[in-house]
């Protein structure tokens, strides 16, 4: 097991009703002024947004509001977040919704004390030293943005899609989990937040280093969990105590809990970044497609995580760990399958990707060589997008 420093100061209330509790969340924080960020309008709909509003009212929190937000998020919402926070005094953010509202919020917070471009810290030419405080009410259990220090932007013009990672500056200082608001969400929302999950437990799960079965096994058992109660979900959407189990476990899977003490890969998040960045599809449907393909290449070259998640989530009896890895994968697939998510390119409604621009942007993103479990150049991450065809 590596040293490893583990901090997650979020503080997160879970439950029926506990959206009620925003406005003395951020009064607690001594916040006078927030914008409150939402998306495309399911929070309009569904009243959400009101009944958020008016504990904010109740809380003498004054606000301005910041809605429009699109699914994988661009730069120019965030340039107009941050001016808006310069001209009306804003003090901190509040976000209602998915990752995309939540990595947007996080970005105006970090860009209204920094007098550059915002975009500097995504390219790695600042750091976030200060940020205005967020907090969040969750819709959509899959980024796991409410626990995490990252927040996944688009600079439209050249359509890079970047995940800035802070230790602790971009966590929300609260978030609010009331499984109930996940009642609406559509069944294919469901399922890619699913799939956005069990890839945070995987890119932490393939791993090179040894001796970390603690972390090993809190992996595995959250992705049991969620193989337990995903079914459910899709079966009864109103389902309270799956949504529950579903939505904590996306909190679990992406607050570093599971990468503790042990190098990181991310290869699929990176290679599914460029796929959603180029041709806009939903990030968990693209990482469904992704993972089954990075992990074939894997039990052909590095079978040995592979084969141990076949045999301890799927109960796999195979001796040999390319042949169990593989078995293993068919799993997942079906898995994915039964949940009504795609495995192929095809079935993700892009039926001639453009690998060659794919590998290219992903190398000019994040470099020559990728991947912490077993490094990757473009001849390789050539063959994991063939292999998803
Ligand atoms: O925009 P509205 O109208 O609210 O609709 C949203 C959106 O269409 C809808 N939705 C959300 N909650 C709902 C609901 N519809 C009905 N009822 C509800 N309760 O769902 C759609 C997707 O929302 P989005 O916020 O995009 O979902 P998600 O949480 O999956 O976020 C995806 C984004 O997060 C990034 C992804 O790359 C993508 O840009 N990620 C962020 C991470 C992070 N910050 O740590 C890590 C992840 O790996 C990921 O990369
Ligand atoms: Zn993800």
């Amino acid at each position: 097991m590596d040293n490893f420093t583990y901090c997650t100061p979020t503080r997160y209330d879970f439950g029926r009703g506990v959206e009620l509790k925003a406005g003395e969340r951020l009064a607690q924080l001594g916040l006078k002024h927030v914008l409150v960020c939402y998306g495309m309008g399911s929070v309009v709909r569904s009243g959400l947004l009101d009944r958020v509003l008016s504990t904010l009212t109740k809380a003498s929190v004054a606000y301005t509001l910041l809605g429009g937000i699109e699914p994988n998020p661009t730069d120019p919402k965030v340039r107009e977040g941050i001016a808006l926070c310069r001209t009306e005094g804003i003090d901190g953010l509040l976000a209602v919704g998915g990752g995309s509202v939540i990595d947007t919020a996080k970005a105006i917070a970090a860009g209204v004390p920094y007098p550059g471009d915002f975009w500097d810290f995504w390219a790695g030419k600042a750091t976030v030293k200060t940020a205005l405080p967020v907090g969040v009410v969750l819709t959509i259990p899959a980024a796991g943005s409410e626990g995490s220090g990252n927040s996944v932007i688009t600079l439209l013009d050249g359509l890079h899609k970047i995940s800035l990672r802070t230790d602790s500056a971009l966590r929300p200082r609260f978030a609010l989990l009331n499984p109930e608001l996940t009642f609406t969400l559509p069944p294919e929302q469901t399922a890619a937040g699913i799939a956005d999950m069990m890839a945070h437990i995987f890119e932490r799960y393939f791993s090179p280093t040894a001796d970390v079965e603690i972390t090993d096994r809190v992996s595995e058992g959250v992705l049991m969990a969620i193989i337990e109660e995903a079914p459910k979900v899709m079966r009864d959407p109103t389902d309270y105590q799956a949504r529950a189990n579903i939505m904590w476990s996306g909190t679990l899977a992406h607050n570093g809990i599971c990468g503790t003490g042990r190098r990181e890969d991310w290869v699929s998040h990176f290679m599914e970044h460029e796929i959603s960045a180029v041709y806009g599809v939903t990030h968990g449907a693209g990482l469904a497609v992704i993972l089954p393909a990075f992990m074939t290449f894997m039990a052909q070259h590095a079978p040995r995580k592979g084969a141990q998640f076949a045999r301890r989530v799927f109960h796999i009896s195979e001796p040999d760990d390319t042949r169990a890895a593989l078995l293993g994968i068919d799993a997942l697939k079906m898995f994915f399958t039964s949940l009504g998510l795609p495995v192929t390119f095809a079935q993700l409604g892009i039926s001639d990707p453009d690998i060659t621009l794919l590998v290219k942007k992903l190398h000019e993103n994040k470099g020559q060589t990728i991947g912490g479990y077993y490094p990757l150049t473009a001849t390789e991450t050539t063959a994991i997008y063939k292999l998803a065809l």
